[in-house]
């Protein structure tokens, strides 16, 4: 009988999914805009950074904890917000957000899941945020933000890269949409729980039909009159938005280009990073997301300035895998490359962490 397969790192996660969900599943949580160029990019950026460790540095044991939003979290590595997880695992965002608390760290919930936010949240711990997208109809999207509010989210993480879906071809060609019995939960109260039928993308159809693709600084000024609850805006991939949205009321950014699946050859995370620290690390906070694979590659997204880095296809691997357990071991794979990384780097602590890191 052959050996079980030794899952021992993210990679390790991606090639066993693959034998777990259907292709149609697979190319949607994997696949980028158009010619994935951007897709590519995120993860080689974070390869071609190199690290000039320091030696002789007297590190013992590495403390990881930190905080977002005053918030402490047991490592600077948090979940991203990513749709449908039921696609996944059968418990979808439940197991998603109990692998969260088992890790001790922030769980961010998409407003595309599949299960409502109510149920998720009673069984998240804090720090938990929502992620939102603004709808056309302003009821829709005050309605979510007053939910999410009343079920417990301690901040509302609004997606700024997607005024329309970029074309991911691979979903163009499988005509993704969600298998019956499956709805974006959130909405369907709202009357937008079902993806049209349509020839292509249901998902981009979707979009297409429901979210505003007129979005400006009015619909950030409006939200943030809106919430009680601190704004973190997530997208941002220049400098100067960066520090107008923090001007705006934003908290927190989230140098991002969803994950390469919204406009294709935009820049790789790793490169942004630096631009828009250097340009609003003074009046907000920062994190990144895009192509992490390696606690190597956290300690290169710290060093650049970020406060903590958001993960996403690699919990959706993990959940494919072996659901709430394979989330909760990608997350100590993670944990693990990162603690080694930092002995090796000789740092102690997140704080010890900097720019010094690329030049010798
Ligand atoms: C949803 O946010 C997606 O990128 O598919």
């Amino acid at each position: 009988m052959a050996e079980p397969e030794l899952l021992i790192s993210v990679a390790d996660y991606a090639r066993a999914a693959t034998g777990n969900v259907e292709k149609g599943v697979l190319d949607y949580f994997e696949g980028g805009a158009l010619d994935e160029i951007t897709l590519r990019e995120n993860t080689a950026g974070w390869e071609r950074l190199k690290l000039y460790y320091r030696v002789l540095a007297g590190v013992d044991n590495r403390d990881m904890t930190a905080t977002v939003l005053g918030q402490p979290i047991s490592m600077p590595i948090v979940v991203a917000p990513t749709a449908f997880h039921k696609l996944a695992c059968d418990a979808g965002e439940i197991a998603t957000a109990r692998a969260a608390k088992a890790a001790g760290t922030l769980f961010i919930l998409s407003s595309l899941s599949n299960t409502a936010m109510e149920e998720v949240f009673a069984q998240a711990a804090s720090p938990c945020w929502f992620q939102l997208y603004i709808y056309k109809d302003r009821a829709i999207t005050l309605d979510l933000v007053k939910r999410a509010e009343a079920a417990g989210a301690e901040a509302i993480v609004l997606t700024v890269d997607a005024p329309g879906l970029g074309t991911r071809e691979r979903d163009t060609r499988n005509r993704f949409r969600l298998p019956d019995g499956l709805r974006v939960e959130n909405l369907a109260p709202l009357g937008k729980g079902q993806m049209p039928e349509v020839a292509g993308s249901g998902l981009a159809a979707y979009v297409r039909e429901n979210f505003k693709a007129d979005l400006g600084f009015t619909d950030l000024d409006w939200l943030c009159g809106s919430t009680r609850l601190p704004l973190v805006v997530k997208g941002v991939c220049r400098g100067d938005d960066a520090r107008r949205v923090a001007e705006h009321g934003a908290k927190a950014v989230v140098v991002s280009n969803h994950g390469g699946r919204q406009l294709d050859t935009a820049p790789a995370t790793c490169e942004v990073l630096p631009r828009v620290v250097d340009a609003a690390g003074d009046i907000c906070e920062i994190y990144v997301d895009g192509g992490v694979r390696r606690g190597s590659d956290v300690v290169k997204a710290l060093a650049l300035g970020a406060r903590a880095v958001l993960v996403g296809r690699p919990i959706l691997w993990g959940l494919c895998v072996n659901a709430e357990r394979g989330a909760v071991e990608v997350l100590s794979i993670l944990r693990r490359e990162l603690d080694e990384a930092m002995l090796l780097c000789g740092c102690t602590r997140i704080s010890d962490i900097g720019r010094w890191l690329f030049a010798a």
